[in-house]
């Protein structure tokens, strides 16, 4: 397809790569857990059910990403490790670690119903997530030590808290106050001598955390005629637990992790916070530029076949696209701009935006997290007799732009793109529901111009392309717009704000000035 004048933007996107013999890691963690599992009454200090939600999620990584053969989690945390051999995504780093938080984010969301019967999610739940680079298997071994080490510690001093808050009668305060010189030993003892609790004796799953890994098992494929059954071999993610995840007992007994990471050849209990923190590396974005990120369906050309959506665009589920857009800037306050087609949708965050400190990992994963969660929580209500087959997915990148010209340049490369696709589509679907076949349709418009395809339209199917729905030629922009408050009085003089902001939907062109001049606000 033709390529426009803007297409130069796509220089200043940086590659990510990491290098082989690193060994990849993906970490997650609940973006806002406190209030998450306040507002959702979660039992304190574990909540057995929402943690075996967390791991039903992770086990439904490990289904759909092959190249996941590890993966540990505790409380709102889960880490997965790809095989040392892994070309998922050619090993860029935004790529794989938002893909797989989105996917886990969606299966949480689509998932909650189950765990949950009589909850209602209250808001969509968003986890962040960020690639750590393991340079050696020693360093992977250390950091699954850590994060036993602090599922432990953690676990160990919340069982002691909630013990004091819930049956010693100490406010929480004075709770903390008892517990702030507390050595491990001395928080055994607490728990042995005031409460009657043997703390080695408690769940393992709170202690432990999860490890889920594939593993080969017989399966029973069919029977025979006889009635004698068939199995197989197959490779099957299932739950383990050990008291020391990092030791060479646990791990060298596991053939599926032998061979795609590699032995460990010494133990490792405990490890220096500080000596891992080192390599806990997140880059940040180029101070005072604009920030742009781009979230894109994974796969969505079967996803949009399996739901059956009209071609080449169906109303519901663009709208769909831009009802989770609003709601990530309304989320998100440093976004000033959204700009969406098809399976896509661009975030503009403000130049001097200092989001999670301008660490790209964290800002791209909170946003195509929640849009995720929004997306499959919102299904429902788009689609009243559509079933969500599976959850959806989308990846996301960020990528810096440094003056206005550079990121007006990039919207419109967008749109010149939103064009093209719709105007080509348009032609192409018009041609196969006439009766050519696809290939067909292809080659009858290759080499077309914009005017031919147009002429086709009108002449072949009295299409007028410039009479189709504004959202399907123009895309969608939404951004915040000040008007007079409408609750406000004549000569009302109480604290009532005389203007308020108001989030719009537009369907506009934005590749001319004009756009920008008349409102100038959003990239002021
Ligand atoms: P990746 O993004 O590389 O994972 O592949 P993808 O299949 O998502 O393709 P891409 O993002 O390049 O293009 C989006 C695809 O989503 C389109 O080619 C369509 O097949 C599908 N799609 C998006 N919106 C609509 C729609 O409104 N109707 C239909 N029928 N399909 C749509
Ligand atoms: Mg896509």
């Amino acid at each position: 397809m033709a390529n426009s004048k803007y297409e130069y933007v796509k220089s200043f996107e940086v590659e990510d790569e990491v290098m082989p013999p690193n060994l990849i890691v993906v970490h997650i963690d609940r973006r806002d857990f406190r209030r998450f599992s306040e507002v959702h009454e979660f039992e304190k200090p574990d909540d057995e059910k929402a943690l075996n939600l967390m791991n039903q999620c992770a086990m439904a990584v490990l289904e759909e990403y092959p190249d996941i053969v590890f993966s540990y989690g505790y409380g709102d945390e889960y880490s997965f490790v790809l095989k040392k051999t892994s070309k998922f995504y050619q090993r860029r780093s935004s790529k794989i670690s938002s893909v797989i938080v989105s996917f886990f984010t969606s299966v949480y969301v689509t998932k909650w119903k189950e765990f949950f019967p009589l909850k209602e999610l209250r808001y969509p739940p968003s986890f962040l997530s960020q690639i750590v680079c393991c340079a050696s298997l020693e360093i992977l071994q250390a950091y699954l030590a850590w994060r036993q080490r602090d599922c432990h510690v953690q676990n160990q001093y919340n069982t002691c808290f909630w013990e004091l808050v819930k049956k010693g009668g100490k406010t929480e305060m004075e709770a903390q106050e008892i517990l702030k010189y507390a050595k491990e030993q001395d928080r055994n003892e607490l728990l042995h001598q005031q409460f009657g609790i043997n703390y080695n004796g408690t769940l393992a799953l709170f202690r432990q955390g999860t490890c889920i890994f594939k593993t080969e098992v017989e399966d029973i494929v069919k029977y025979n005629e006889d009635g004698m059954p068939v199995k197989r071999l197959r490779r099957k993610a299932g739950i383990f637990r050990s008291e020391n995840i990092a030791g060479r007992r646990f791990w060298n007994a596991h053939a599926s992790l032998l061979k795609e990471l590699g032995n460990f050849s010494e133990d490792c209990f405990k490890t220096n916070p500080d000596y891992i923190r080192s390599f806990l590396f997140e880059s940040k974005l180029m101070p005072s530029t604009w920030i742009v990120i781009r979230i894109d369906g994974c796969h969505f050309h079967r996803f949009a076949d399996v739901h059956e959506f009209n071609k080449p665009n169906d109303k519901q589920a663009l709208g769909l696209m831009n009802l989770c857009a609003e709601a990530v800037l309304e989320e998100f306050h440093d976004i000033v701009f959204c700009y969406g087609v098809s399976d896509e949708y661009s975030f503009v965050l403000k130049k001097d935006s200092q989001l999670y400190q301008r660490r790209a990992s964290k800002i791209v994963s909170a946003i195509v997290s929640f849009f995720s969660s929004m997306y499959v929580m919102k299904w429902k209500d788009v689609f009243r007799k559509k079933e969500l087959k599976y959850s959806p997915s989308f990846d996301g990148r960020a990528v810096c732009y440094p003056s206005n010209e550079i990121l007006q340049d990039y919207l419109a490369w967008r749109q010149v793109d939103c064009h093209i696709n719709n105007q080509y589509n348009t032609c192409f679907w018009s041609l196969v529901k006439s009766g050519k076949s696809k290939s067909e349709a292809q080659n009858y418009l290759k080499g077309t111009q914009a005017r031919e395809k147009n002429e086709l339209l009108l002449k072949e199917f009295g299409i007028n392309y410039n009479t189709l729905p504004l959202m399907f030629r123009q895309g969608s922009s939404i951004f915040r717009v000040k008007r007079e408050n409408p609750t406000l009085l004549e000569n009302d003089a109480s604290s009532v704000e005389k203007t308020e902001t108001k989030i719009v939907t537009e369907h506009c062109n934005i590749i001319e000035q004009s756009f920008w001049e008349a409102h100038p606000s959003i990239l002021d």
